[in-house]
């Protein structure tokens, strides 16, 4: 087990990439703090708990400063440590320039990008007395490249990967490492968009599958960044920080 004895925070757990994170920590031996705004991260906690895991649900918006700082303070003071924080919550909306509002602009950045920040900050003085620590931020490959009517969150994706890099230099001497992971298209509820399937259109099959815009043809799964994300939560990932580990199938390589 590679994550055994582990305290780790994984935020946005409720489904997608974080509860297949959650899961997997749990099946490495960690213990999860597991928060959403959404309540069914209440029974993705319950799941795990039934299967003799150990994980524990906090509903709250991650943009709530003094809400996040009293999650991190009782995780703290039950578990006597904090390991892993996986800052994978996010929110996505899709709209030109001309349609997007400032009003969008920014709830995305407090969510996907002021939340990271500030998760770190309450996070590090944990990993900082232990001498050792985690922290690994979702990307997205929209901060590499982009089809538009993203920019808000390609944005915060891209800030993600530049905050990353300085706060692995920051943190270096401290035993903790800084790394982020930048997933393709992974089959999760984020790829619903408008009710519809983004991995099931014909445009999708025909481009992305037939024509292999991504050389291995399909969607990725959740677990498929989750086993990323154990392998730079555990001690196997002992010479890399301020890195982003492309998860995509080869999407990126293709032209
Ligand atoms: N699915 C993809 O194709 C894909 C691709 C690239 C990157 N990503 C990234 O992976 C991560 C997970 O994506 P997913 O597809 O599982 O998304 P998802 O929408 O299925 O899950 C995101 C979770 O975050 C929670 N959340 C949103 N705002 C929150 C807030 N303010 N406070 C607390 N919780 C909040 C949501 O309730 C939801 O449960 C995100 O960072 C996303 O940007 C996903």
């Amino acid at each position: 087990m590679k994550l055994e004895g582990r305290v780790a925070i994984v935020t946005g757990a409720a489904q997608g990439i974080g509860a297949a994170i959650a899961r997997e920590f749990v099946r490495e031996g960690a213990t999860i703090a597991a928060i959403d705004l959404k309540q069914e991260v209440n029974q993705v906690c319950h799941d795990i708990r039934e299967q003799g895991g150990q994980a524990k649900s906090y509903v709250f918006d991650i943009t709530d400063p003094d809400e996040y700082r009293r999650c991190i303070d009782e995780v703290a003071s039950e578990k006597g440590r904090i390991d892993i924080l996986v800052n994978n919550a996010a929110i996505a909306f899709y709209a030109d320039i001309l349609h997007d509002t400032l009003e969008q602009w920014r709830k995305t950045q407090a969510v996907n990008l002021e939340a990271i920040y500030w998760g770190c900050k309450l996070v590090v003085p944990h990993m900082l007395r232990q001498r050792w620590g985690r922290i690994i931020s979702i990307s997205s490959t929209q901060a590499l490249a982009t089809e538009g009517e993203l920019g808000a969150y390609a944005a915060a994706k891209g800030g993600i990967i530049s905050f990353t890099r300085s706060l692995a230099v920051d943190l270096a001497p401290h035993g903790v490492l800084a790394n982020a992971i930048a997933p393709g298209c992974i089959h999760t509820p984020l790829s619903i968009v408008k009710g519809v399937d983004e991995t099931q259109t014909e445009f999708f099959q025909e481009w992305y599958v037939r024509n292999q815009k991504i050389p291995l043809a399909r969607p990725g799964e959740p677990e498929e960044i989750a086993r990323v994300a154990v392998f730079l939560a555990s001690d196997d990932c002992s010479y890399i920080t301020g890195q982003t580990l492309v998860v995509d199938g080869g999407l990126t390589i293709t032209s």
